[in-house]
């Protein structure tokens, strides 16, 4: 089922999400409302605060580019992170970042370029993953929802007015 995308400003983007206690039913159907919101919007990833569920989950699936030019973004693909916590983060990678909280905004930003992941799955098993790539960009960026952090709260002082400014506009339009 999709959900409503909880957009910017709202102030509940700026909440810190609670540790996922049980592991049931419940969260099976969040994060399964949570890929099909994902995939009806063209997100690669998105977090549950976005739905307005201030539960330390996500879900990250990056399209994969087929034979057609076509990109899909396969249920099984999808990387559902619990109560993920950074262990290691080293190196710095610029990239642009995008948000389905702020449709349309696309803005460089710095993170680390390697990170080291612990979360546990829909089961509540636990994993370990590491990666250097979007992947890594992608995890630091849902992992900051859960922080009550939004990606334009990177961006430099002149390019956050700038940005700010724009968005009123624009929000005024919808
Ligand atoms: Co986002």
């Amino acid at each position: 089922m999709i959900r409503e995308i909880v957009v910017y400003p709202d102030k509940r983007l700026k909440l810190i999400s609670k540790e996922v206690e049980s592991f049931d039913g419940a969260l099976h159907d969040l994060l399964d409302d949570m890929y099909d919101t994902m995939r009806a919007k063209n997100g690669v990833g998105l977090a549950a605060i976005q739905v307005g569920v201030d539960l330390r989950a996500l879900i990250i699936n990056i399209p994969l580019e087929e034979a057609d030019g076509e990109h899909d973004q396969p249920k099984e693909n999808t990387l559902e992170m619990i109560n993920p916590v950074i262990l290691e983060k080293d190196g710095t990678e610029k990239f642009q970042e995008g948000c389905l909280s702020v449709p349309g905004v696309y803005e460089d930003v710095e993170r680390a370029k390697h990170v080291k992941v612990e979360y546990f799955d829909r089961h509540g098993t636990k994993h370990v993953i590491e990666d250097d790539d979007f992947l890594a960009i992608a995890m630091q960026h849902e992992i900051d929802h859960l922080e009550g952090k939004v990606f334009i709260e990177k961006l430099s002082y002149i390019k956050r007015k700038k940005f700010e400014k724009e968005w009123k506009k624009r929000l005024k339009e919808l």
